[in-house]
Parts: C-alpha cells; structure tokens; sequence
C-alpha cells in the first residue's frame, strides 16, 4: 500500500468551473524528432546537444519520442485521457528553416496534420511559437542578444499566424523567457550555451520585445476572437528569515526573475531597481524609445509554468568564503548579494522541492497585481524514477499525489477569487528533458525510447478520472 492509498477518505469533492479547460503540454524539441527530415534545419539544440559534455549521456532530441510519425497516435491517446486542450510549440526551424524567408510547406503540413486530428478528436490545439528552438543561423548571427532577432521572430509569428490561424485557438508568443535569456547566456546550461551576465540581459530584452512584436503580428494575421498568450516561469521567493537583508534578497530576485517580464509586458516599462542593481554590468542602452510600450501590447492571458519555490538570503562576506568558485550564475547581478537557501522536504527526481504553496502564493500575487487578466497553468508536473513493472504497468502514486497537491492549490486560488481558466499537465508524454537527456521522465505516458511503446502511467488514469468529473475526489 502507498503513503496515497493509506490517506483517510473524506468523501470531499473540490469542482472546477465547468469551462475549465484541462489540457497535457509537450513541445517540440523534446517530442518530435525527425530532427532533420522534411527540411527542418538545425536550431540551437541541436547544436548544443551534439556539443560534448552539455547534455547527459550525449543524448540529443534526434528522435526524441518520435511524434512527427506517431501523431495519430499520440492524439489518440489524449483523446482517451479526454482532454480539452493540448499545448504544444511549432518548431520554428521547422516552419522557417533559416530564420528568415518564406515557410517551410512541408514543416507546415505537419502541423496542420497535428492541428487536424486535434480538432477531430474535439481537443482544442494550443500553439507556442518558440520553445526554446532559436534556427541556428540566427544564432549564428548573435541570437537573442540581438535586436534583429526579435523582428526575425515576428516575421514567423505573421507567417504562422497565416498559416495556421484557422485552427489554433491559442498562441503563445514565447515559452518561459527566462529560461532562453537566463540559462541561454547567463549560466549556459541550456542552448547555445554562452555565458555573459549583459548578453543575458539583452537577450531578456529582446525576447520582450520580440513578444510584443509578436502579439502584433498575430493580431494582424488571425481572426477576431484568437487568443494571444505569453508563458512565463515565475519564481516563487521566499525570505530565508524576517530581516530587512533577506527581503531584500527576495526584491533583487523577483527583479531578475518576475518583473523584468511582468513590467515590460503588463506596464511598458522596466523596473526601476533592476536597472540600479545591474548598473555594473550594463547601462541597458540596447533599450530603444518605445520597446517597453511595443512589449506591452495587450495579451488576453498569461500562462503560468510552475513546479517548485525557492528561499533566498542576503549574501555575507562569510558566504562568499564558503562559496565553491566556478559556475556562473543565471542570476545577472543579483547572485553577488544573493545566496540560494536550499528548501527542506520531499523533492522528485530533479531534485526540486515538492510545494504546492508556491503555485497558490503566485497565483494570488497575479490575481491582485493583474486582476484583469485571465490565467492559464500551461505547466505543472514532476519528474520521478517511473519504471515498467513485471507486468508492464507504470505506478506512479508520487506523481499523482504531487498533481493532486498542485491542483488542490489551483482549486483554493480560484475560490480565492484567481480568475483560472485552465490547467495543463507537463507533461503528456516521457521526453528530452533538456541538459538531463532521456535521463528524467515527466510524463504521464511513460515512453520506451528503445521501442517507442507508450504505456500510460497509474497517473494517466488518475487524471482522466480528473477531467471526467471536472473535479477532485479523495
Ligand atoms: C520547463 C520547460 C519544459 C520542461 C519543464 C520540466 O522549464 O518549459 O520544456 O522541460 O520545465
């Protein structure tokens, strides 16, 4: 018997809205493969996987869990969990090979053959414009720390919007920009893998203004009604004690980490300390007269991705003693004043602390900063050691019990009165995880790489069973 099975039963039942909208998300480069096939060029992942010593065991997303030739498939599969909503990313080198010029026909015919069966199955497809994938040669060109490359991006979106905007409900500009501009070129642990504090910073410039851009041209292209979205990874801070020293802490983080999206995005503007706290490492004149404002071009939602918390402290002279030298920071001008205080209590496979407070506390930090705008969860799952038993199942109750933590806290923030539309599960299926390889397993699906079986977890099951009665039960 598992810790889940022995839980008391209450007979409680916590209801979502009946428009809920519950969906799996998965996104290209993890997914796909057929890396090369049908004239998709490489992006900054393919590099960067090939690059020895950058992703465990040299795995790259070459075939990844093969969806490009298992779209029936896998679409059936969501059909079977009954889904709403499935949020996946087009690939853009697969789209617009070069990153620049006209589309790809047959990058497209995929994606209409995705978006096709989605709609037959009655599953409302939900599109990310980039995850991640930046076509190499823009990179080659300077990548994100680039301006250009943001008007690069909203040439595609206009190009994907034509495409496609009659049968994707909903478009997200960017996939958790942060990530592209903080571990891209602040810690390089993530494509391409460069490593510069003021390159980080421009990079998360560039992405906000490549969002705004972007917003602008889809609004061009796609008929009335499309909703245009932005996905973001806000951090969940916390102060290590009361003191004014740790909140303070807790500001500089949030700067780096939240508002540097969110104040752009939501006001037009930057925020006033970060542009103080990170005097000595850029004077932020890559920033034109009217980029904030064309990064505040009106959004109607914003997706929120959300797995764990983190508690900061002030950094003494003490700690910098004791600080091992070496890996640079993702934390541009903030880690000097700044320790990471590692959270105590259970943690899943990625060694990330499992706390679902996190995701009510920022839920409720947007329902009252942006009271106006609707919400999505367009990530929250976890990553566990999910092995086939004897008899081929796939138990995965620490899985289950994670979700149904997060979605109790999703349920009391509605009831606080944050205004949640819908909730996606990262994610369908096992998949590249990025720097971890194969080596990690999200999935609710478990993926045989070797064969490409997909087996459904104990948490699949779990999870219809969610979508089937709108509800939680005990
Ligand atoms: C997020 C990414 C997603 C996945 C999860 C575990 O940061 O958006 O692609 O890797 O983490």
């Amino acid at each position: 018997m598992t810790a889940l099975d022995a839980r008391p039963r209450t007979g409680t039942m916590l209801r979502f809205p009946e428009a809920f909208r519950w969906g799996t998300a998965t996104a290209a480069y993890q997914i796909e493969g057929a890396a090369g096939e049908d004239g998709r060029s490489p992006s900054i992942w393919d590099t960067f996987s090939r690059t020895p010593g950058k992703v465990r065991n040299g795995d790259t997303g070459d075939t990844a869990a093969d969806h490009y030739h298992r779209v029936d498939e896998d679409v059936a599969l969501m059909r079977s969990l009954g889904v709403t909503d499935y949020r996946f990313s087009l690939a853009w080198p697969r789209v617009q090979p070069t990153g620049r010029g006209p589309a790809a026909r047959k990058g497209l015919d995929f994606y209409r053959r995705l978006t096709d069966r989605l709609r037959e199955a009655g599953i409302r497809p939900v599109a990310t414009l980039y995850h991640w994938d930046l076509p190499q040669e823009l990179e080659d060109a300077g990548g994100w720390p680039e301006r250009e490359t943001a008007y690069r991006f909203a040439d595609y979106a206009a190009l994907a919007a034509d495409a496609l905007g009659d049968r994707v409900a909903t478009w997200t500009t960017l996939n958790e920009p942060w990530c592209s501009a903080f571990l891209g070129y602040g810690s390089g642990v993530h494509a391409p893998g460069r490593t510069g504090e003021a390159d980080a910073l421009r990079a998360a410039h560039h992405l906000n203004l490549a969002h705004g851009l972007g917003v602008r041209a889809l609004r061009a292209a796609l008929p009335a009604g499309a909703e245009v979205s932005l996905t973001l990874n806000l951090h969940a801070v916390r102060p290590h004690t009361d003191t004014p020293q740790d909140r303070d802490a807790v500001r500089r983080i949030d700067a780096v980490g939240n508002r540097i999206f969110l104040d752009p995005v939501f006001r037009g503007s930057l925020p006033d300390d970060l542009v103080r706290d990170t005097a000595d490492v850029t004077d932020w004149s890559f920033v034109k007269d009217g980029d904030c404002a064309a990064a505040a071009e009106p959004i109607d939602s914003l997706g929120l991705n959300y797995y764990s918390p983190a508690a900061v402290a002030a950094r003494t002279t003490a700690d910098d003693d004791a600080a091992p030298s070496g890996s640079p920071s993702p934390w541009a001008g903030a880690e000097r004043h700044v320790r990471f205080v590692p959270l105590t209590g259970p943690r899943t496979a990625m060694d990330w602390p499992v706390d679902a407070a996190g995701l009510y506390e920022l839920l409720l930090r947007l329902r009252d900063e942006l009271p106006h705008v609707p919400l999505l969860i367009t990530e929250n799952g976890a990553a566990y050691e999910d092995y086939a038993d004897p008899s081929g199942e796939v138990k995965d109750p620490e899985r289950v019990a994670y979700l149904r933590a997060h979605l109790e806290a999703v349920h009391r923030a509605i009831g606080a009165g944050a205004d949640v539309r819908g909730y996606f599960l990262w994610s369908l299926l096992d998949n590249f995880e990025w720097a971890y390889g194969y080596s990690k397993r999200f999935g609710i699906v478990h993926v045989d790489f070797p064969t490409q079986r997909r087996t459904p977890k104990s948490s699949a099951r779990w999870y219809a069973d969610v979508i089937a009665r709108g509800a939680l039960t005990d």
